[in-house]
Parts: C-alpha cells; structure tokens; sequence
C-alpha cells in the first residue's frame, strides 16, 4: 500500500524568509527539508566552474548527475563545501539562468521529488506547488514588496559583516523577480490551491503562526483520517 507523505510546499520570490519560515516548519513537524533554490545554486556554480553557461546540452547532461548533497546542514559539491560559496548574488544570478531552460529542470525532478519521505517533507523554492509536488497537502505561496525584501537582504548582509547598496539590491531583486515570473518554463506564481501570505508587514512569528494552522488543517487532520 502507499503511504501518505505528507509534503509542505513555500514558493515565493528571493529573499521573501521561505528559508526561515521552511526550517522552522521543518523543526516544529520533524519533516525533512529540501532547499530547491541551493539545486539551482549549486548547478550554477559548477556550471560557471567548467564554463558551461550556455552550453544547454552539456547543462542539461551535469543536472543528471549533479554530484551534490546535503547533510547536517552542509552543501557539497563532490568534496567541495559549497554552503558560503552558493549564497553570493554573482551565484545567485547563474543560478537563475541554468533554472530558465526546459530540460535542465527536467533533469532535476526526479531527483527533488525523491526528498518526499516519511515522516514528511517541506519544499522550499519557485515551483514547488506547481510542478514537482503538485499532490503536498498543503501549499503556501509566501510574499513580500521588493523593498521589504531589499531591506531585509541588506539587514542579513551586515549581519554577515557585508556591506551593501539598498538601491543596487532592490534593483537585483526586481530583474530575478522578472526573470523568475515570467520564464516560459514553470515560471513563478502562486498554485490555485495555496494559501497566499503577504509577510511585508507581519512578524515571523505572525507568518509562522498563519502558515502552521494551515498545515494543520490540510495536512495533519488528513493524516489523521488516512
Ligand atoms: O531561492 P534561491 O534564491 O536560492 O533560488 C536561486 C535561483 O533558482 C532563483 O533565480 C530561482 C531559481 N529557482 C527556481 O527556478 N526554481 C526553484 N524551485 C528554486 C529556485
């Protein structure tokens, strides 16, 4: 018999706290968690790494067999600890490219779809609702202004002792926004059956609080009856 995974998909924008919100969702059920952003991330390195950018075939040939894995926390590449190395905008940017062709998503489904395990999972990136978990009980779309996310941004950079232009990021995250939404393939919005939360002015408790109650009438009561 089948069993019933129950998957949690957040799609959103960058720098929206789907990160956040996914790990404590992921701490307070006890599910497993994939950071489909870090697939792209990582593809996106190696594939700047042996200059294949805008080799399509041979992208989509490293997506088969993208050598990366995630534990404790850590992302690797082969040997390489890739965890700091993804999280730069120059990254970022490469990553959005190589997740606008067809086949190299293609490439990665199967793959993304195998993190459905008990106990459960939570799903994190643009087209988690849409296309590779269109069955997750339940569906977030999570939202915020492009201000609110550069402000955001630039409170983690310095955090991180990085200094940044408020202006300059706001204007990055404007062109990935568009990129991301209107791309021919799996583009960015929101599934008919998620639920839409617009965080600009909500804590993260406010948005935790919001998203846990409707998990927990999607998700746990059906566990429940199955
Ligand atoms: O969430 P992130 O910033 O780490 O994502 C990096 C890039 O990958 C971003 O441009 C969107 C893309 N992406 C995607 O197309 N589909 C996903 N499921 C996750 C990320």
């Amino acid at each position: 018999m089948e069993q019933f995974v129950p998957v949690i998909t957040v799609d959103g924008p960058s720098g929206v706290g789907k990160g956040t919100l996914c790990a404590r969702l992921s701490a307070h059920y006890g599910y497993h968690f994939l950071d489909s952003g870090a697939l792209y991330r990582v593809l996106g390195l190696a594939a700047n790494k042996h200059n294949i950018l805008t080799d399509e075939h041979a992208l989509t040939a490293l997506a088969r067999h993208l050598p990366v894995s995630f534990k404790d926390g850590q992302i690797w590449l082969t040997t390489e600890n890739v965890t700091d190395a993804i999280r730069t905008e120059t990254v970022a940017a490469f990553a959005s490219q190589v997740a606008a062709i067809p086949s190299v998503r293609t490439a990665l489904l199967a793959f993304q779809q195998d993190f459905a395990r008990l106990p459960g999972l939570v799903a994190d990136g643009r087209d988690m609702g849409t296309v590779v978990f269109i069955n997750a009980c339940a569906k977030i779309f999570l939202d915020a202004t492009p201000e609110v996310r550069a402000e955001r941004r630039i409170k983690q950079l310095k955090n991180q002792g990085l200094d940044a232009n408020i202006d300059q990021i706001t204007k990055e995250i404007r062109e990935r926004d568009e990129r991301d939404r209107n791309r021919a393939v799996a583009p960015l919005k929101a599934a008919i059956d998620a639920l839409i939360i617009d965080s600009s002015n909500l804590s993260p408790d406010e948005v935790f609080n919001q998203a846990v109650a409707w998990v927990d009438q999607r998700c746990v009561d059906r566990q429940l009856i199955v």
